[in-house]
């Protein structure tokens, strides 16, 4: 029997409720399988963390997780402290320590989620968006002088490495060829952006040389939200810098029908590391502690992290039992329309799980 250590990390608002609820996923799946189990440790970081140490974890904090299997995390934001504290105190700071340089982002149309747009048949959008997960505009590099003054100046400079470009279009073009399609879009901005933007598009060119089985094409960031809408069916993998995927992403989950679906892996392809899996959605403190909050997103990001642990039959019951509660609109939360409570959408999964295991003895 295989253990699987992993690192729970719910940080702020309804993190705190949707962590616990994939948990309670994993236990259940674990409980069906005669091969592995899990073994979890709670970790209190975060917001309140903060207001008590004055920092979001503690210093050694990577330590107490660097030998885990992987890691489930739940958001990092907090009204009363400054975004950019809450976020490289605790996310960026696991992200960047472990090298989780691929950010992968599958967003499909679930049975049963009725998606804003009305020309788009689900089987129309299955993508999966590849975000640069390590340097870029997110690479922290900048200043701010003389501030408070007239002639005040600051900068956040975009830095790409040609080994970080290189590893994360070699990523994105393995990821694409593993996909029936083998269709992938590098997304880029080197008509405005003159320098690091041409870099991206001459590594994807040299590296797309290694993967001749695999068709792809360059759009730029901007035509891209048009063409996401317009014509979905045209997209499969995508991958793009840092920030041009973090928005792409959002609008991906909302044409998907709702962001408390979309999941996401920060990923060390390599397994140096612990990966770390998430649902995109935030903290989301207008609905935090009263039991509304999606767990979907949460679930299929459990179903991204049973991938990278390599049990993809696992995974494969999460994502069937996920598409039986969303089909059943009695079970959707506020988020799509419905009125159904996070313990409910849990249990539903738990009890789908356990009565599949059951049908596959009897
Ligand atoms: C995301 C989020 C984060 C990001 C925020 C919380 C800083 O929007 O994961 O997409 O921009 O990376
Ligand atoms: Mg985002």
């Amino acid at each position: 029997m295989k253990t699987y250590s992993i690192a729970t990390i719910p940080g702020d608002g309804i993190g705190k409720e949707v962590v616990p609820a994939g948990q309670q996923v994993l236990e259940a799946l674990a409980k069906t399988s005669s091969t592995f189990r899990f073994e979890f440790e709670n970790f209190d970081w975060g917001g309140d963390y903060y207001r008590q140490h004055g920092v979001m974890m503690p210093a050694d904090g990577l330590d107490a997780i660097r030998n885990k299997d992987a890691i489930l995390f739940g958001s990092a934001g907090d009204p009363h402290i400054p975004d950019h504290i809450t976020l490289w105190g605790l996310r960026l700071k696991i992200c960047q320590g472990f090298d989780q340089y691929a950010n992968v982002r599958p967003t499909r149309i679930l049975s049963g989620i009725d998606a804003p747009l009305k020309r788009c048949k689900p089987e129309d959008l299955n993508w999966v968006i590849v975000r640069e997960n390590s340097e870029g505009e997110y690479s922290g590099v900048g200043g701010r002088v003389h501030q408070g003054h007239p002639i005040e100046a600051a900068t956040d400079v975009s830095m790409m490495t040609r080994a970080g470009v290189e590893r994360i279009m070699r990523f994105a073009f393995k990821l694409a060829q593993s996909r029936p399609r083998k269709l992938l879009t590098v997304i880029t901005k080197s008509n405005a952006q003159r320098h690091a933007m041409v870099m991206w598009d001459e590594i994807a060119l040299q590296i797309s040389k290694e993967f001749p089985d695999v068709t792809w094409d360059k759009e730029l960031v901007d035509a891209s939200t048009a063409r996401m809408i317009n014509k979905p069916q045209t997209l499969d993998t995508i991958v793009a810098t840092n920030l041009h995927a973090d928005i792409l992403s959002d609008l991906a989950a909302a044409l998907a029908g709702s962001l408390g679906i979309a999941p996401t892996g920060n990923i060390d392809p390599e397994h140096r590391y612990p990966s770390m899996f998430e649902p995109i959605h935030g903290s989301a403190f207008d609905i935090m502690g009263k039991g509304l909050a999606n767990p979907v997103g949460t679930f299929w990001s459990v179903v991204m992290l049973l991938e990278h642990l390599g049990e993809f039959d696992a995974a494969k019951q999460v994502m069937s039992a996920i598409e039986q509660v969303t089909a059943n609109p009695k079970l959707h939360t506020g988020d799509l329309g419905g009125k159904a409570t996070t313990v409910q959408v849990t249990q539903a999964v738990c009890e789908l799980l356990t009565a599949g295991a059951q049908r596959k003895a009897a």
